[in-house]
């Protein structure tokens, strides 16, 4: 082998190293719709949803309010409840401050979440948490808007009426003007809640 041989491939294989790392950076990581949502400027967006007492509401509806939407299902053994109750004891504890503050669940399991299960679910968690609901198609719209991972469980009994569904466990913060503030993860405790909140108040 000539050295002007060895040399190309030398070059060659420094070349392929560096798509290699490149390739490796760019890759999208497989788990990260579980562990929470993209932290990008651009989350969120239109939305034509239905409420809990069937009046049809838009993002529109809640500009000059900042949200706090929790993506979720009233099925949901464990993980919703405990984030609704940790989000509903923040803003009881932030008091007559938590008044610019809009609470929003919106289901990732619209064919159940009908809006009169989502009333009986609602008023269990703050006395003013809206609860969301839509066709598959608006759901998934919306979802996808916030960066939200949501999906059937499989491996259950009876797919048709007794699964679960997985989903991002993030309650996502957005601005009056409806632009994304931050993210309150899974397990977030009230007080931990209350000072991130209060940070953007
Ligand atoms: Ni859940």
């Amino acid at each position: 082998m000539t050295r002007g041989a060895k040399v190309r491939i030398a070059i060659s294989f420094s070349l392929a190293l560096v798509a290699l790392v490149i390739g490796y950076l760019i890759m999208p990581s497989p788990d990260r719709g579980r562990s929470g949502v993209e932290t990008a400027g651009s989350l969120g967006g239109p939305f034509s949803l239905t409420d809990h007492t069937g009046k049809t509401v838009t993002d529109q509806d809640f500009r000059g309010k900042f949200l706090l939407i929790y993506f979720g299902y009233t099925s949901c053994p464990d993980v919703c409840p405990l984030d609704l109750r940790f989000m509903t004891d923040a803003l009881l504890e932030l008091g007559a401050d938590a008044d610019q503050i809009q609470p929003i669940l919106i289901t990732v399991d619209p064919l159940r979440d009908t809006p009169e299960v989502l009333a009986g679910y609602v008023a269990a968690y703050h006395p003013r948490l809206i609860g969301l609901t839509g066709t598959p198609e608006k759901i998934a719209a919306v979802a996808k808007s916030y960066a939200i991972f949501h999906q059937k469980e499989a491996g259950v009994a009876d797919l048709a009426t007794a699964y679960l569904v997985g989903h991002t466990t993030a309650t996502i913060l957005m601005g009056p003007d409806g632009t994304f503030l931050r993210v309150f993860s899974h397990g977030t405790g009230p007080a931990e809640y209350v000072a991130g909140l209060r940070e953007h108040l």
